[in-house]
């Protein structure tokens, strides 16, 4: 990791308070300026920068180790396949999992949920049967399992949120009954930025025997995470929005359940042996893991979580919270606008609106300003649905960002309501 003292006219304008603004410069994209502004960068929340240490992690590979992983026996290939199983030992101990087996490479969190929903769930569901989701899920934590239910003629149940946002937890215990055959929450809202109550989730779950898919795509870069100490079966993460590469993501699972599971993919490095009358899988993880994975992308997660590590995932709470709350007291009391998304564990995330003018105008006139944000439905359409709002926009957070990018951020947003309705 870089490590740069402050640039001096920061201290000046006293725009960089937090220890963290030395990280920033460990991230080049950040020096380049877009419409001829600096760039603020607070679209976190759809994938995050990535540091020197990820992108020369990955051009090292490719330039000092590039071979197939567990299939050759020549040099090179030892190289990548030891570079390739020495980050699924760090994804493992990021997340404190039991084992090596328990971590399996997908392409992302996307790929990881329908892994489980067409290799576990649904050879587990009959017509009748019910799996709960909640109202705040994005899509890929949504249609996977409509999908299975489809196919198989079991139900989705919805788990209701409040107006602020909250996961009903009385309102899940009630929806929880014999038939439940797996529930799937994610751990912070992508849209919103709540913190659901998933260690209680889980434990009610488990009261009645039925597993449970935390979707982490967005908490795993805010909130430490243990998976033995939350319990859960499954957790789903992507490297991208942990300032790591696109492409690669995690599925951890319980050993009991990956074993269980039947691979949805088949081909190279999954089997054992394979002739024309039958086919023997290979142990975990590989069973579950067919054809050449993205060898570079799982060693720049490795290089992610390295540097993720170094910082501490508690500092990087404490400063996105503490930008967060600066955010949310600079906006209150702007005419018109209203924040989307007001739960009490909240993390990293200011979605809004503004009466009257639409938040793509409201992204668009930002990124006129060098200030990208994210507007839309931030693919949670039924959540928008429930709070009445065809989209917003939406600011997230990240443990580069600075005051500075809020002070633009706001200032930005009085310009738009100025301009706009005027
Ligand atoms: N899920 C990503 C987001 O929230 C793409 O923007």
């Amino acid at each position: 990791m870089t490590k740069v003292a402050m640039d001096s006219s920061e201290i000046a304008s006293g725009t960089m308070r937090c220890d963290l603004a030395q990280a920033r410069a460990d991230f080049p994209i950040l020096r380049t300026h877009v419409n001829g502004h600096p760039l603020a960068y607070l679209d976190n929340a759809a994938t995050t920068q990535k540091p020197d240490a990820v992108i020369d992690a990955e051009a090292d590979f490719y330039r000092n180790a590039n071979a197939n992983v567990h299939r050759g026996v020549h040099a090179l290939s030892q190289r990548a396949t030891d570079a390739y199983e020495a980050a699924r030992h760090k994804v493992r101990s990021f997340i404190n999992a039991h084992a090596d087996a328990e971590i399996i490479f997908a392409r992302g969190t996307t790929e990881a949920i329908n892994l489980v929903a067409q290799g576990f769930a649904e050879p587990r569901l009959a017509a009748g049967d019910e799996v709960i989701v909640s109202a705040m899920e994005h899509h890929s934590n949504i249609v996977p399992w409509q999908m299975a239910c489809r196919r198989t003629g079991a139900v989705l149940r919805v788990v209701p949120v409040d107006d602020a946002g909250e996961f009903d937890l009385d309102a899940y215990a009630e929806l929880l009954n014999a038939r439940t055959r797996l529930v799937a929450v994610t751990h912070l809202s992508n849209a919103l930025g709540t913190i659901t109550p998933v260690r209680r989730i889980i434990d009610l779950a488990h009261a009645r025997g039925v597993p449970v898919l935390v979707d982490g795509a967005q908490a795993v870069s805010h909130l430490p995470i243990d998976v033995r100490a939350l319990d859960c079966d499954f957790y789903a993460f992507s490297a991208h929005k942990l300032y790591g590469p696109t492409g690669i993501g995690v599925l951890y699972g319980k050993t009991e359940h990956l074993q269980a599971m039947t691979p949805c993919q088949g081909g190279g490095d999954m089997i054992r042996s394979v002739s024309f009358d039958a086919t023997e899988y290979n142990e975990l993880p590989y069973r579950l893991e067919a054809g050449t994975p993205h060898i570079a992308g799982v060693v720049g997660l490795g290089a992610a979580l390295d540097y993720v590590s170094a910082i501490g995932i508690d500092r990087i709470a404490a400063h996105e919270s503490e930008l967060l709350h600066y955010a949310t007291r600079q906006v209150t009391g702007i005419p018109g606008l209203r924040i989307v998304g007001t739960a009490a564990e909240k993390a990293g995330i200011l979605s809004f609106t503004l009466a009257g003018i639409h938040p793509h105008d409201i992204g668009t006139m930002l990124d006129d300003c060098g200030i990208a944000i994210r507007a839309g439905h931030h693919c949670a359409m039924p959540l928008m649905q429930r709070l009445g709002v065809d989209g917003t926009a939406r600011a997230s957070f990240a443990l580069y960002n600075t005051h500075d990018d809020v002070d633009r951020l706001v200032a930005g947003i009085r310009r738009v309501c100025a301009t706009l309705r005027s």
